[in-house]
């Protein structure tokens, strides 16, 4: 975190316009305003009764222990298995035959997965691993493309307790190799690589470098899904000789309600990467309630697609336990949306009738530079529920979002969460909330998320500063695996009692939440604080710009200026007089204060595999440093061609 800036957030946006869900969208959708009341009353019970969604083995005696804040403990003494949860109570209860997972392949390849299959193709994973060693609480490592094996592999050790490691499949040897040997993994389970933009991509040769740094692991299963050739091992055991012919009898044991379920890395920036810890009970509690909630799921109906890659928490629950606890039919594609053309997303939409899209603003904007006239082309009448998260949405592309995907009366929920919070925590729920484009709007039911200034003290309506979490909530992270101490330095330590989630935010007049981004990327401009998501928002909102960074570089008399870097959109090329005209249109949206020092024009900005702009290294841009550590870059050479694009221009 940075210092503590002088002064709370400036309020500079304002937004009037509000959509309210139609009468009909209300009368039958799953959650109405009586939840936000009956957690006001009673906000244990509350979730006790969303506990009450899954099936446990064995009771809980207590909802809640904190009497070691901030340590928690949820559903003591409760007993569960996450996998049965996801699929055996669903075949049981007749569902086996019902589409878990309809799977798109990037070069065409489909296959449609009942829960029936995937209960067995877990079962005989589970057995597997057993095979291989793995006991309850060892820890398994995850390096998968988007495929079915990759949820089967989540499934099958959450079903025997080995807690797993997702790894993101772009990520490289180094990286996979310091969170295998930080979760100090017995397994990886990896496939031979994926396809992505039209070509197959390798990830085993990956792991073989890896997996020699780290002693801990003793097999490594490899499922084939490109065909690649690959070095095979003496530890190398093929998916298919193991797992396809393993039985398919297995019985799923219990786990105590705080049994770890997983290990996730924050793909931080700086400094070593953070394992996330979550655990059984409480996390599947809110990731089902609140995929149940917050996209309106009915499950014999809906078709529902979340765009994540299964390395991001995002994938976890909001692919893999929100949506199969719940009983959902699913999209799972395995490539990239431009691939083989710019209308792949929406050509997919029509093909299964999805109804449910939940994906991320750098994708929305990215459709914006794209083009309305592509996804003008398909049948997107089938979607009524849109979400987003990620970032804040501008809301001109929450606007275009509305409009040209979701024909203009479709309910958008943007879902404010982190990989340490488990599941969603600030979003409007789509039967009962007026949405206002921007604006994640309010703390789910049972959720008490609140905005301070510096001393801790809440703002008023109005107000801006930082976004904190004011009572434990089920799917916390319970601590940092291994490392207690940083666990309590990086969230407890700035407000006394209360989850400092980084973030800065605002209310509006009517007490509505606005996330302002990350409170290090929070600009002081003449002593005023103001967030670069505002300024980029002012940018987009002028019809000739998709996207927009904005950093705060030194400045001998403001203390810093503004400088912004844009994408253009339905103009191929800029001038003084249209650069003029964007400075001048951020300072009549927001006010002189806001008004850029520079704008820039770029053809791509940097941003990290899961989509978040790094504005630290346009900063060295702003600045005219030596650019700094790039390797967290999707393109790790898309700031030298901005450097080059730079000075090319002038
Ligand atoms: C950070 C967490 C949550 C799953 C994906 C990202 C930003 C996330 C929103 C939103 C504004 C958002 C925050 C947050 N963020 N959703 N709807 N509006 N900002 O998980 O990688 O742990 O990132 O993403 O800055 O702290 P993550």
């Amino acid at each position: 975190m940075a210092e503590t800036p002088q002064e709370t957030l400036a309020n500079l946006l304002s937004e009037d316009r509000t959509f309210p869900p139609s009468p009909e969208f209300s009368k039958t959708a799953n959650v109405t305003a009586a939840a936000y009341e009956e957690a006001a009353a009673d906000r244990l019970g509350f979730w006790e009764q969303q506990a009450r969604r899954l099936d446990w083995s064995k009771d809980w005696d207590r909802v809640l222990d904190w009497d070691d804040p901030p340590f928690a403990k949820w559903f003591t003494g409760g007993e569960l298995n996450v996998a049965a949860n996801c699929l055996d109570r669903h075949v049981e209860a007749g569902l086996g035959d019902r589409v878990a997972i309809h799977f798109e392949g990037e070069p065409g390849d489909t296959r449609a997965v009942t829960y029936a299959a995937l209960l067995d193709e877990v079962k005989r994973a589970a057995n597997t691993l057993t095979d291989l060693g793995v006991e309850a609480g060892d820890r398994v490592v995850i390096y998968m493309p988007m495929i079915p094996e990759a949820a089967v592999a989540m499934l099958a050790c959450a079903r025997i307790g080995a807690p797993h490691s997702v790894v993101f499949g772009g990520f490289s040897a180094t990286a996979l190799s310091s969170r295998i040997d930080d979760a100090g993994a017995k397994l990886v389970v990896c496939a031979d690589g994926g396809f992505r933009k039209g070509k197959a991509f390798a990830l085993k040769p990956m792991v073989d470098e890896a997996v020699e740094q780290c002693p801990t692991v003793e097999k490594v299963l490899v499922v084939t899904r490109t065909g690649q050739d690959v070095d095979w091992n003496d530890r190398d055991v093929k998916w298919e000789d193991t797992v396809a012919t393993a039985s398919n009898e297995h019985v799923a044991q219990a786990f105590d309600a705080e049994h770890p379920l997983f290990i996730l890395y924050t793909s931080g920036t700086t400094g070593k990467p953070k394992g996330i810890l979550h655990t059984s009970g409480g996390y599947l509690t809110q990731a089902s309630y609140t995929h149940h909630a917050v996209f309106d799921l009915k499950p014999e109906s809906d078709v529902y697609w979340c765009t994540a890659d299964i390395g991001w928490v995002t994938g976890h629950s909001y692919i893999v336990y929100g949506p199969l606890s719940n009983g959902a039919t699913q999209v799972m594609y395995e490539g990239t949306p431009d691939t083989p053309h710019t209308g792949r997303l929406w050509e997919i939409v029509q093909k299964y009738g999805v109804t449910i899209l939940y994906t991320a603003p750098t994708a929305i904007r990215t459709f914006m530079k794209w083009g309305d006239d592509i996804p003008a082309r398909y049948d997107l009448t089938s979607l009524r529920v849109l979400g987003s998260v990620g970032e804040p949405i501008n809301p001109e592309a929450w606007m275009w979002y509305r409009e040209h995907i979701g024909g203009g009366n479709v309910p958008i929920v943007d879902t404010w969460w982190q990989t340490e919070t488990g599941a969603i925590m600030v979003s409007p729920l789509p039967g009962v909330t007026a949405t206002k484009p921007g604006s994640a709007q309010r703390p789910l039911p049972g959720i008490s998320v609140d905005v301070v200034d510096e001393q801790g003290a809440s703002v008023p309506d109005g107000g801006g500063g930082f976004l904190v979490i004011r009572e434990p909530w089920p799917s916390m992270l319970r601590t940092i695996w291994g490392d207690d101490q940083r666990f309590l330095d990086t969230y407890w330590a700035h407000f006394d009692g209360m989850y400092f989630a980084g973030d800065g935010a605002k209310k509006d007049g009517d007490g509505d939440l606005w996330l302002l981004g990350r409170v290090d990327d929070i600009m002081l401009v003449s002593g005023h604080n103001i967030s670069t998501t505002e300024v980029e928002s002012a940018l987009v909102s002028h019809a000739t710009v998709a996207e927009a960074a904005v950093v705060g570089a030194s400045d001998p008399v403001t203390g810093q200026g503004i400088v912004a870097f844009v994408i253009l959109r339905g103009v191929s090329e800029s001038s003084p007089e249209h650069l003029a005209e964007l400075r001048g249109h951020v300072s009549k949206t927001l006010g002189p204060i806001a008004k850029p020092r520079q704008v820039i024009v770029v053809a791509e900005l940097p941003k990290t595999r899961s989509g978040k702009i790094m504005r630290r290294l346009l900063r060295d841009i702003a600045e005219d440093r030596e650019i700094g550590d790039v390797t967290t870059l999707a393109d790790n050479t898309v700031m030298s061609r901005i450097k080059t694009g730079l000075q090319g221009g002038k």
